[in-house]
This record gives C-alpha cells, sequence and structure tokens, in this order.
C-alpha cells in the first residue's frame, strides 16, 4: 500500500542504496533515486528485471549545488536519505574530489532541505565509523559521543558532516541522523576497502582463488540490516542532530573467510587473508540507535553469509553474476 512518504535517495545506484530502494519498493513507498549517470550494475543483482523497471531516478552530481537544489524540489520529497559519496581509497588518491563529493554534496543536501520550505522533514545521512580512527586509540567501548580522532581523509570529511548537521539543525531546525557502518557486506559490496569479505563470497562460489586485503578484528553489518535501519531512522527521526553508531557483529577476517568455506562446499584454501587490519576502530556500542528504534536488526554472520551466497547462486543459474570486482 502507498505510504504518503516519498523518499530522495541519493547514492541510490550503490550498494546500501540498492537495497534501501528495494525495501522501500516492497513496502509500497515512493522513492526517487538520484545518482550521478546511469549505470545499473549494482541494482541489476539486488532488484528482478521486473522490479527494475519500476524505478524512479534522477541524474546528477550531489556536489552541484543546483543541481542539486532542483533535483530535490521536483522530486517533492518529504524525506531524504543521503548516502552518495566516494569511499576510502579514492578520498586517500584524490582528497579535492573526496571532498568535493563528500563534503559540499553533504551541505548542498543540507542547502536544498533548507530551501524545501519544511515539505522535507529530515535527512538520514551515511557517516562511517571510519570517523573513530583506530581501536588502538581508545580505551574500551566507543559511545555514540566519544571524542573522534580519524585516521583518514575520508573519516574526516565524515567528521565534518557531522559537524554541518549539528549546526543546521541549531540554525535551521533540521532534524538528522548519521549513520556510522562499518565493514557492510552482501550483494552488491563492489567498492571500498572492506568490500573484501563480500567478494570472498562471490570468488568461493565460482572456484576462484581471492584475497582479503585487510586482517584482524572488525565489525560487520549485514546490508539489509542497514538498510532496515536507513529507513526506520527517516522514519524516527524528529528532532535534534544525532550520530549514531551501528555496532554489528565483531569478528576477524579470518573468521569470517572460514564462514565462507563453511557456506560453499569445496572452497577450502581458495579464500586467503593478507594485510593489516583497517585503520577504524570496531568496539562501538550503539544506545543512541537502540533508543531512537527501540529495535535494532542484527543478522548473525554466518545468516548474512548464507543470504548473500544464496542470491549469487541465484544470479550465477541466471547467468547474470557480475565478477569484474573481483579484479579491484
Ligand atoms: N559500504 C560500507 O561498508 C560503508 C560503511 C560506512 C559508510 N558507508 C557510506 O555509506 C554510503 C553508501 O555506501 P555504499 O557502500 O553503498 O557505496 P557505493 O560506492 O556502492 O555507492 C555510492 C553511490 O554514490 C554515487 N556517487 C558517487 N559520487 C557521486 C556524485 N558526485 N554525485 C552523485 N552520486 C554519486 C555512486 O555512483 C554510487 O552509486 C557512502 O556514503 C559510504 O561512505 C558505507
Amino acid at each position: 500500500m502507498q505510504t504518503q512518504d516519498r523518499y530522495f535517495l541519493t547514492g541510490g545506484q550503490g550498494f546500501i542504496g540498492a537495497w534501501i530502494a528495494k525495501q522501500l519498493l516492497l513496502a509500497g513507498s515512493s522513492c526517487v533515486l538520484f545518482d550521478l549517470k546511469p549505470d545499473d550494475g549494482i541494482l541489476a543483482q539486488v532488484f528482478d528485471e521486473d522490479e527494475l523497471r519500476q524505478l524512479e531516478r534522477v541524474y546528477g552530481d550531489v556536489g552541484d549545488t543546483e543541481v542539486v537544489r532542483k533535483a530535490l524540489d521536483a522530486s517533492q520529497a518529504t524525506n531524504v536519505i543521503h548516502l552518495a559519496g566516494l569511499q576510502i581509497p579514492t578520498c586517500r588518491s584524490q582528497p579535492l574530489l573526496g571532498a568535493r563529493v563528500n563534503v559540499i554534496g553533504t551541505l548542498n543536501i543540507f542547502e536544498a532541505v533548507r530551501q524545501s520550505g519544511g515539505r522535507v522533514k529530515n535527512v538520514v545521512y551515511a557517516s562511517s565509523a571510519a570517523v573513530a580512527g583506530s581501536s588502538g586509540d581508545y580505551k574500551g567501548p566507543i559511545a555514540d559521543d566519544t571524542p573522534h580522532v580519524p585516521r583518514t581523509h575520508y573519516g574526516v570529511f565524515k567528521t565534518a558532516n557531522e559537524g554541518s548537521a549539528r549546526v543546521y539543525w541549531l540554525d535551521h531546525g533540521i532534524p538528522s541522523v548519521g549513520l556510522r557502518p562499518l565493514a557492510v557486506y552482501g550483494v552488491g559490496r563492489e567498492v571500498g576497502v572492506t568490500s573484501g569479505p563480500t567478494k570472498a563470497i562471490k570468488a568461493a562460489l565460482l572456484r576462484r582463488p581471492y584475497t582479503i586485503g585487510f586482517s584482524g578484528q572488525t565489525a560487520f553489518n549485514y546490508v539489509e540490516d542497514a538498510a532496515r535501519i536507513f529507513i526506520d531512522c527517516s522514519k524516527a527521526a524528529r528532532e535534534g542532530a544525532q550520530a549514531l553508531n551501528m555496532r554489528g557483529e565483531y569478528l576477524t577476517v579470518e573468521e569470517f573467510a572460514k564462514l565462507v568455506e563453511r557456506e560453499v562446499p569445496g572452497s577450502a584454501g581458495l579464500i586467503r587473508v593478507s594485510g593489516g587490519p583497517i585503520p577504524v576502530a570496531y568496539d562501538f556500542v550503539e544506545p543512541g540507535l537502540e533508543k531512537l528504534l527501540g529495535r535494532v536488526p542484527h543478522t548473525p554472520v554466518a545468516d548474512g553469509v548464507h543470504r548473500t551466497a544464496q542470491r549469487f547462486r541465484r544470479l550465477l543459474e541466471l547467468g547474470k553474476l557480475r565478477d569484474q570486482d573481483l579484479a579491484t
């Protein structure tokens, strides 16, 4: 059944965006996907063909103020979920571009919301656990309001966005929630430092050797949980500018690789783990999210790996499994 909310979803063609779009579509919610340029590569892994045809799209650069203002205005959206952004490797190699997309892009979203004259109720945006820097920088679990020392340009940009969101609440009363996932995995995860675990599932099914390029303990978030949390925060956020941890499930990359081997019979020895830990802490608590949502979904990693493998198997049967990301 159609609800009255209408969502403007930036980065809607990306990994997390595709799953948010899918859940909105299945719930009968109205949604416009905003992304840089047409590319259905990830969406086609998550949606069936008939579902894909139902999606509403707008294309433009989130770094362009006027483009964003006009697109949001034309959409007549009531809720904004803002995901468009560049990840750690691109922000590391091209920090100016990273700042334009991740920082100016987020300011453009808030400006466009400000100019909507109250039609848009709130902004839920992707921050990141990378605001936190390394585990060694902290003693004990990291709370929502623990001061951060990010170790990447990406983390610095996300920290700036959390600050901007706070100021838009103080100056203009725009409610917002920034969410801080860590290693999100699932079908469609093709880009970024922590995409290795998902690629390992795909490689195992294709019986190809694959090396996950980081090791050690981290926190894994299954993508359908992440998508649910973004949508539920959009429904719940009425005041304040909250920046909230998403706890995920802690395990080592090596343990994740073992779960992949268990899920895919005959894949033993194909998945290797090399390199050091990522410069992002993992030991988060999420009291803010629990308070806002009541119940926070936490799919156990073994189940998330199974669901991901099942979808990959289906895509393989249909001859639609993309594998070009295994080379990156
Ligand atoms: N995947 C994770 O583990 C993870 C963890 C923490 C935070 N995040 C954040 O969540 C958000 C979504 O992540 P994802 O994994 O879906 O990433 P993704 O790379 O799959 O998707 C990002 C989307 O943003 C779009 N985009 C990039 N530049 C743009 C521009 N200039 N204008 C318009 N659109 C543009 C891309 O085309 C892409 O569709 C990002 O902001 C990311 O930083 C992701």
